[in-house]
């Protein structure tokens, strides 16, 4: 398999956590309210911000797995609002989609959502109503669900990726486009990690370091390598890599669709003041230094081979020999009125649909699922993509695996979000073990929002 035909998705998360914080919280209950913000990406303030503090990027969640969370979201805005957990399989009513699984969250209002995380892993969170306006103006947060068993990292990493459309006095510009929406996206022009640009952050020198970077971006597709090979891919999309994943490079990057996580192990450094650093290519620039591991201390001299595997999550395995195959096409739609989205916000345009069929709205009454899987049975989802563009399509409440494509050998991953390559007919196979109606849609919003998007519906 070469490097460049393995493609994951990533999902990162910002902040410092050593190894002593481990089991410091249990059960968690936390109030996040959803409100206006300001932040300095440059020199001159940004206003009209949305993130659950007045002035930060909207914290990292942390919950363990198997033990239960209660996060009451509070909405401080006038918008409406709902909140999705990205990755996590759990109970449908909780999943945070508008007129699917819930009513939007009007301004004043708030609601309990309570669940436990059965996977341990990297996911991440963002709002599933006025998805584009709030996730484009900051709302994506990430969330870390630790094992219940210390893994015995020296430190844990969380880096979210994403970009922002600003003007040089810090103001937004229109974040999106018709022009982009019927192609690739809109990108942003300020690209930050953790809402930073190219941050420091100490971990110990010589230690063993989780890197769990998060694609939060409503549009970019991340080509990402490190610039040291003391590093190993240990999960993908929140769950755990079984296998040998060769390391990206420079010319092989790891592609990383909007939606996407990767969880690095990597050994600092043995000096202090040296640098582990997390790299991007983009078209027609020079490498670009997203954020940097900064070596302190003295050395703790920590060997790769130290590094047990993480514990596999109880993912169900597909039987896809006694599957039955359910076909999806994804491509431009031939013919679109402005999706009926109630007071989750459109776009005003169908430009892309799925089965030929842009999605009729999240507010459109009789809307059926775009298929109906028996709760318990195997099914192989063959996804075709009939567009250029890329797409990485993600399914809710469930977890499948990538088995063949028609381009590529694809790695037997579990996962959450497929990136789509032009041209591609990939399956997938899983287990319908979790009921209710799940979003199936792509993370490239702007798609999402002008047709690419459905429901599986479990029964
Ligand atoms: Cu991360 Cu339906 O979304
Ligand atoms: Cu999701
Ligand atoms: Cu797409």
């Amino acid at each position: 398999m070469k490097r460049r035909d393995f493609l994951l998705g990533t999902a990162a998360t910002a902040g410092v956590m050593g190894a002593a914080s481990w089991g410091a919280a249990r059960s968690t209950e936390q109030q996040l309210t959803i409100q206006t913000a300001r932040f300095a990406f440059r020199e001159k303030p940004t206003d009209g911000l949305v993130s659950l503090s007045p002035d930060a990027p909207p914290p990292v969640i942390y919950g363990t797995q198997g033990n239960p969370m209660r996060l009451r979201v509070a909405n401080g805005t006038e918008d409406y609002t709902a909140m999705h957990w990205h990755g996590l399989r759990i109970a449908n009513a909780m999943d945070g989609v508008p007129y699917l699984t819930q009513m939007p969250i009007a301004g004043g209002e708030s609601f309990e959502y309570e669940f436990t995380p059965p996977d341990a892993g990297t996911y991440w969170y963002h709002p599933h109503c006025m998805t584009m306006a709030q996730m484009a103006h900051g709302l994506t947060g990430v969330m870390v669900i630790r094992e219940a068993e210390d893994p015995g990292f020296d430190g844990d990493q969380v880096i979210n990726l994403r970009d922002f459309r600003l003007d040089g006095n810090g103001a937004f510009l229109s974040y999106y486009s018709a022009r982009g929406a019927a192609r690739g996206g809109t990108h942003g022009n300020v690209l930050t990690a953790n809402w930073l640009r190219a941050p420091v952050y100490d971990h110990p020198a010589g230690g063993l370091v989780r890197l769990r970077i998060v694609n939060t971006d409503t549009t970019r597709i991340y080509k990402l390598h490190l610039s040291t090979a003391q590093a190993r891919i240990i999960a993908w999309d929140g769950h755990p890599v079984e296998i040998d994943v060769p390391l990206p490079s420079a010319t092989e990057p790891l592609l990383v669709g909007p939606g996407q996580r990767v969880d690095f192990a990597l050994r600092m450094p043995a000096s202090e003041g040296q640098t582990a650093d997390l790299l991007a290519e983009l078209p027609g620039q020079p490498t670009r230094t997203m954020a940097k591991l900064r070596s302190v201390g003295t050395n703790l001299a920590r060997n790769m081979a130290e590094l047990k595997p993480l514990p596999a999550n109880p993912i169900s395995r597909p039987d896809p020999t006694n599957a039955e195959v359910l076909d999806f096409v994804f491509g431009w739609t031939p013919e679109g009125g402005p999706p009926n989205d109630g007071y989750c916000g459109s776009l005003g345009y169908s430009f892309w649909s799925i089965n030929r069929t842009p999605w009729a709205g999240d507010a459109a009454k009789g809307t059926g699922p775009l298929a109906t899987l028996e709760r318990g049975k195997s099914y192989v989802l063959r996804l075709r993509n009939e567009s250029p563009n890329l797409h990485p399509i993600h399914l809710h409440g469930l977890a499948f695996i990538p088995i063949r494509s028609n381009l590529r050998t694809l790695p037997p991953l579990v996962t959450d979000t497929m990136l789509l390559l032009k041209d591609e007919v990939a399956e997938i196979a899983l287990v319908a073990d979790n009921p209710g109606d799940w979003a199936f849609h792509c993370h490239v919003i702007e798609h999402q929002k002008t047709g690419l998007a459905g429901y599986i519906r479990v029964t």
